[in-house]
């Protein structure tokens, strides 16, 4: 929620023009945008103090209103988008805020302050305006009242971080330090980027992958210092901290462009096969799996009595389709919960229990509250992330990375299937390490996920068939997603596409629990999509699922079933049979989603909605 961009260039301009920090910051603003869209803003330092323009809406608003309105030379520009939490969307809600009786502070901020009331009315009795009704505005007076106090910039942060409450990045420039930016961070995300004479702030590194690729984490509770040519990390209590880990960024600017398609919700899809190929890369070596990231003692992998999987959203999904391998090649007993339920309840966790976070972004705040619970009850924690240097591996005792690349759309594709592709790989991993399967299960498992990026394409070649059926289907009010065993999740991940970003009640049901309730949804003309598994091996699953088929479609459904190839038992009962090419069970829901991306994609398309941004939405959800 909220993406954050700082620029540091030097003091006059040197080499780098004068327009360069306002359009580095407009740049990574717009490549941060899907992190929040209520309002976008920047502030520059001025003859005067602090120079702010902020727009509610997108930042084409804000790119219109600084067409209009000169800004003057500065060598650092901050600049915000935000997923509104404490006051509506409005211009005056909009970040940057200034601080201070005199107006020489700006400051952005990403997360929630929870004491903010008790301290605003501190300030209020002492004469400070407000002109917002947000928690950030608060810290904006306070770092300024430090400033005025301590004269530094980030003696006046240290003091202020210890004040506050919450989740926070902040990001401040004052009028007295020209050429400087202090950003504070505590439960929120800040990654620094490495220039040439010139330094950026980012929420993540899509906000300064246009102009390098070097970049350092900062870890929780720090503070940076940060000019053209220096970056100061200390701690809250004011240590230096000299051990900040500087890593390449693997992908580049064009990863993180539409590249001709009309969203990057299409063109993630599109890139599916890539991302599975690029999860497994490297993983098995002379038939032996290697998960270079894993830090946990084989031992203690070896003592484990259950996993945990916690997760939100589609992550949660993923760690759904993985249960049942799992627990079919390790027999330990897997047990998948949304993060926000696992925290607040009294889970039954231990030494011996594995937690497993899944998260894209690594920043979700309800899985990391959920990984910070399971390690204080002794749990050893593996996080399945795409975003390296974010918080929860940071974390987490180890670690698997996606690889898949960025995922800007807010609707989670490529990352789902690497989500699922890194857990097979896991789950591979504790069955060789416990012995529980032999090598040649293993490389021959390994062998079958190899086989899967080019069935992905497979699908993905075939896919014009199911636009056109989303397209046909622009007026539909309600659609139903059935599915068994590995089929369950993939309906309900297949609903959560729709509802997301067409706007359209779906609902995914476990095809058995049917005649339990949901059949009384079904009547003329209800389109119901219908996961069916393989008819090869698990015959009464099959047979089951073709039955509750017949069940939906004697009470009039429209029936659009995905089945495998040479499936020719479905045909007569299906209005649409979408195909997907044979694939072992248990690997089967990296291919079956992928028509009902296509689907929630397309009709969101051809509704006219804006499928990478949809309303009420942030790509990662750093509150609670
Ligand atoms: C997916 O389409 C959603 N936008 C959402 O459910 C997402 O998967 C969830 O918020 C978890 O995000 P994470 O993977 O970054 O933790």
């Amino acid at each position: 929620m909220c993406g954050i961009v700082g620029y540091a260039g030097p003091i006059g301009g040197g080499a780098k023009e004068h327009s360069r920090p306002i359009e580095v910051v407009l740049e990574g603003l717009t490549r941060l945008e899907y992190r929040g869209y209520d309002s976008a803003g920047v502030a520059v330092l001025d003859g005067e103090g602090a120079h702010v323009v902020k727009r509610a809406g997108k930042i084409v608003n804000l790119k219109e209103a600084l067409e209009s309105e000169a800004v003057s030379e500065s060598a650092v520009a901050i600049g915000h988008t935000r997923w509104a939490t404490h006051g509506g969307p409005t211009n005056e809600n909009a970040h940057p805020h200034i601080g201070g009786k005199q107006g020489k502070l700006a400051l952005v901020h990403n997360g929630i302050i929870e004491n903010f009331a008790h301290l605003k009315e501190l300030l209020l009795a002492e004469g400070y305006e407000f002109h917002s009704q947000t928690d950030s505005e608060v810290a904006a007076h306070l770092v300024a009242r430090a400033y005025d106090a301590t004269g530094n910039l980030t003696t006046a942060m240290r003091e202020v971080v210890s004040m506050l409450e919450g989740a926070f990045t902040l990001l401040a420039i004052h009028h007295d330090e020209p050429g400087t930016i202090v950003a504070a961070r505590r439960n929120s995300p800040l990654v620094v980027g490495l220039g040439e004479g010139e330094n950026f702030l980012g929420s993540d590194v899509a906000a300064f992958i246009n102009y390098t690729s070097r970049a350092m984490e900062i870890g929780q509770d720090n503070i940076v210092t940060l000019t053209a040519d220096s970056v100061d990390v200390i701690d809250f209590d004011g240590n230096p901290v000299t051990d900040s880990k500087r890593y390449e960024v693997e992908w580049d600017a064009t990863a993180a462009q539409k590249g001709g398609y009309d969203s990057f919700m299409a063109k993630e899809i599109m890139e599916q096969s890539q991302a599975v190929a690029d999860t497994l890369l490297g993983r098995s070596e002379d038939g032996k799996l290697q998960l270079d990231e894993m830090r946990i003692d084989e031992a203690v992998l070896r003592r484990i009595d259950k996993i945990v999987v916690v997760a939100c959203g589609t992550a949660a999904n993923a760690g759904e389709v993985v249960k049942y391998a799992i627990e079919h090649w390790c027999r330990i007993p897997v047990e998948v919960e949304l993060a926000h339920e696992f925290r607040y309840r009294d889970p039954v966790v231990n030494e011996k229990t594995l937690v497993v976070a899944i998260s894209q972004s690594g920043e979700t705040m309800d899985t990391l509250m959920a990984v910070r619970h399971a390690q204080e009850q002794g749990a050893k924690v593996v996080a399945i992330c795409n975003t390296r240097g974010s918080t929860i591996p940071r974390e987490s005792d180890a670690a698997l990375y996606l690889h898949v690349g960025p995922e800007i759309a807010v609707a989670s594709t490529k990352a789902y299937l690497g989500q699922i592709t890194a857990c097979y790989l896991l789950g591979l991993y504790l069955a060789q390490v416990r012995g529980n399967l032999f090598p040649d299960e293993i490389a021959q498992k390994m062998h079958e996920l190899q086989q899967i990026p080019g069935k992905i394409q497979q699908v993905l070649d075939g896919m014009d068939q199911v636009r056109d059926l989303a397209r046909r289907m622009v007026d539909t009010q309600s659609v139903l997603f059935l599915g068994r065993h590995v089929g369950y999740p993939t309906a309900m991940e297949g609903a959560l596409k729709l509802k997301e970003i067409a706007y359209i009640h779906a609902e995914g049901f476990a095809a058995g629990e049917l005649k339990h309730g949901p059949i009384a949804l079904v009547d003329e003309g209800q389109p119901v999509f219908v996961v069916v598994p393989s008819p090869r091996g698990r015959h009464s699953l099959h047979s089951k699922v073709v039955s509750n088929i017949q069940e939906v479609r004697a009470r009039g459904a429209l029936t659009l079933v995905i089945a495998e190839e040479g499936d020719n038992e479905v045909n007569q009962f299906a209005d649409e049979v979408i195909r997907i090419p044979q694939t072992p069970v248990l690997f089967a829901p990296l291919l079956s989603i992928i028509p009902l991306q296509v689907f929630a994609c397309e009709l969101a398309t051809a509704k006219g909605l804006d499928v990478d941004q949809p309303r009420n939405l942030a790509k990662s959800v750093t509150v609670e």
